[in-house]
């Protein structure tokens, strides 16, 4: 089958992704099991996205205006449960007490005009990942601080700054140095001077701010990536048009900025200097992830999906034609400050994924979301080989997260877990892939009885 229709039939169903909300919430419920779940795969897959696409009849202009979901699958000796909450955030409660919407870009311009008088700050949705830390569950968006949630029935908890340390906003994209025993992560502080703040969650102790970079104006920043030694960032040039932000004009999509005439923005600054960094401007291209970076022969080598521009933005609410993005590799060389940037294949794919050991070092395989959802690749970065496996018609698939077996003795071996949505039957399940024979498709699906709205991440927790 041709790529343009793989990836348009599975756009049928990522319109229904972005566009219907969670029909109903639960706790864990069983969830009826095809084939056969491993019985050694014991833990949880906790999944977050936005699951609330209107409020009180009012739809959201764009669906990363969407209140969170948090889903979860949890397997035990081969059987499966589900469950499914919105996140209950203070600016979500305040609204349903009021009924209707208030905060945010779609909310009536009357009440905008209102929040811009009273300096409401805008809500906390929780929409985009959701971590593990220190035995603690926390949903993530890139605007706010952590939200945290009960890992068992979902509820939540509230939002927290950890002990006192986030300055400004928690992004929600952070990745783990298994090297360093601790998580990293970015949040924006926007203000006269927009700061970078770098944030460490190790894996026992205190959260602590590593320490701030200053950036020459208001960018969005949706990932970055670190390795043993460096945070590095590829800062494409998507600037927030501060005065629309602040006067809450809407539509969401139109206060960010392409400005391609900057260019990227490199930066790569060791973790424990960051006074230290290297900068050096590039020709502009954008990405949302990233792979995975690591250091090789006094060289960062980072991997990411590239696109050639922030199409991709308004390509969530309308049929703009933006070309995909593809896995590429940027070779970043910080004496001659310049970089080579080579495509590694040319498959669409999105949401990389990596078995958990290689983070922030040498590895070999990317798992992705390949066509737009519609099937699960596995690339070998070294050969550009691209192993995959498509989902039946009307089917799309979540970002892949790769789940090792008790002992692996390899990258491959273990399980690949995704959410995939059926547009046939209209419900949600979960497929639990081998990872040394993905063409072979799930070993076992887990089905929900409805659907569930996009899920950006997540993360597995093991039972211990
Ligand atoms: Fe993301």
């Amino acid at each position: 089958m041709a790529q343009a229709d793989i990836q348009s039939r599975a756009g049928r169903s990522r319109d229904t992704l972005y566009r219907e909300s969670l029909p109903y919430e639960h706790g864990f419920e069983p969830l009826r099991v095809e084939g056969e779940l491993p019985a050694e795969l014991r833990g949880t897959l906790y999944r977050d996205g936005p699951g609330l696409f209107e409020l009180f009849g009012r739809r959201y202009g764009h669906p990363f205006e969407g209140d969170g979901v948090i889903t979860a699958v949890r397997l035990e000796a081969g059987q499966a449960c589900g469950a499914a909450r919105i996140i209950e955030s203070r600016g979500l409660v305040h609204e349903r007490a009021a009924g209707r919407m208030i905060y945010g870009f779609s909310a009536p311009a009357a009440q905008r005009l209102l929040n811009v008088a009273q300096r409401r700050q805008g809500k906390n949705t929780g929409n985009t990942n959701v971590i593990w830390w220190q035995g603690r569950l926390f949903a993530l968006m890139e605007a706010a601080r952590p939200t945290e949630i009960a890992p068992d029935g979902l509820a939540t908890l509230g939002e927290t700054d950890l002990g006192g340390i986030i300055r400004g906003a928690f992004s929600a994209h952070p990745h783990r140095v298994p090297t360093r025993r601790a998580m990293y992560n970015i949040g924006l502080r926007y203000g006269k001077q927009t700061y970078l703040d770098l944030y460490e969650l190790p894996d026992s102790g205190q959260a602590r701010h590593v320490g701030s970079l200053s950036l020459t104006y208001a960018p969005m920043i949706h990932d970055f990536m670190v390795t043993g030694n460096h945070v590095v960032l590829l800062l494409s040039p998507v600037r927030i048009r501060v005065m629309r932000t602040m006067l809450q004009m809407g539509p969401f999509h139109r206060i960010f900025e392409w400005t391609p005439r900057l260019g990227t923005e490199v930066i790569a600054a060791p973790i424990d200097a960051l006074d230290r960094a290297i900068r050096f401007h590039t020709d502009a291209f954008f990405q949302w992830h990233y792979a995975n970076a690591f250091e090789r022969d006094g060289r960062l080598v980072v991997d990411i999906v590239r696109y050639r521009n922030f199409d991709t933005m308004l390509g969530f609410i309308s049929d703009n034609g933006y070309a995909p993005g593809t896995f590429h590799r940027i070779t970043i060389d910080p004496e001659r400050r310049a970089l080579d940037s080579a495509q590694l294949s040319d498959v669409p794919c999105e949401f990389p994924r990596l078995h958990p050991d290689v983070e922030a070092g040498e590895y070999r395989y990317a798992w992705l979301t390949i066509h737009g959802g519609g099937g699960i690749g596995r690339l070998d970065v070294d050969t550009g080989e691209l192993v995959e496996y498509l989902f039946d018609d009307l089917q799309s698939a979540s970002e892949p997260v790769f789940v090792p077996r008790a002992g692996a003795r390899s990258e491959t071996d273990g399980y690949v877990l995704t959410l995939v949505y059926d547009g046939r039957s209209h419900t949600s399940f979960l497929a639990v892939i081998d990872g040394q024979r993905l063409p072979d498709g799930p070993v076992a699906r887990a089905f929900f009885d409805h659907h569930i709205p996009a899920t950006f991440h997540g993360n597995w927790v093991a039972s211990t």
